[in-house]
């Protein structure tokens, strides 16, 4: 078996202005296609390869786990964002942000300056532990919360290939905009999985 990328939630283009077509394109096909063309050499004829993408994950280190992680990232990154955009969190969610955080606000505040701060390559997690507490993970290059048993819920990748296209060198930028497309309803459904 090999591992293989889904078909984007829209169109290449849907994102913009948030990000351009050409962004995505080299996102998507090139970044994210690389990662599990690696991977499925990595694991090819190996019992590993059977496995699936997110036991994978959580279980291997090194090389596979960079390019597994990387690929599960993406898949999850896609899922965070919607054309429509600018839909707000509600209900349980809601009140499970204004508890942990303080505000509405006062999380995006934390996501977004946490996001841009994070040095080098990587990605700006919310993730929910044990408990059920929510908190925001800064890891850096394909680290995810799956390996610390906690449920992420919404990412941000901030791997200069995101954005640097459409915005330079300007992060900051990148994920103030991000904020727009956020897709709530699917982040809803990640907080309440498990
Ligand atoms: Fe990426």
């Amino acid at each position: 078996m090999t591992f293989k990328r889904k078909p984007l939630p829209y169109d290449l283009g849907a994102l913009h202005p948030f990000v351009s077509e050409e962004q995505m394109d080299y996102h998507y096909n090139k970044h994210h296609e690389a990662y599990f063309k690696k991977l499925n050499g990595l694991v090819d004829g190996k019992p590993e390869s059977e496995w699936d993408l997110e036991t994978l994950v959580k279980k291997s280190q090194g090389a596979v786990f960079n390019n597994a992680a990387q690929a599960w990232n993406h898949a999850f990154f896609w899922e965070c964002m919607i054309p429509s955009g600018n839909q707000k969190p509600k209900g349980e969610l809601l009140k499970a942000l204004e508890k942990d955080f303080g505000s509405l606000d006062l999380f995006k505040k934390e996501l977004l300056d946490k996001a841009a701060a994070l040095f080098g390559s990587g990605w700006a997690w919310v993730a929910k532990d044990a408990q059920g507490k929510l908190e925001i993970l800064p890891l850096g290059n394909a680290d995810t919360p799956l390996k610390y048993n906690k449920t992420p819920i919404l990412t941000i990748d901030v791997w200069e290939h995101a954005y640097y296209i459409d915005y330079r060198n300007e992060r900051p930028k990148f994920v103030e905009k991000f904020w727009e497309v956020i897709h709530w309803d699917f982040v809803d459904k990640c907080f309440l999985s498990r």
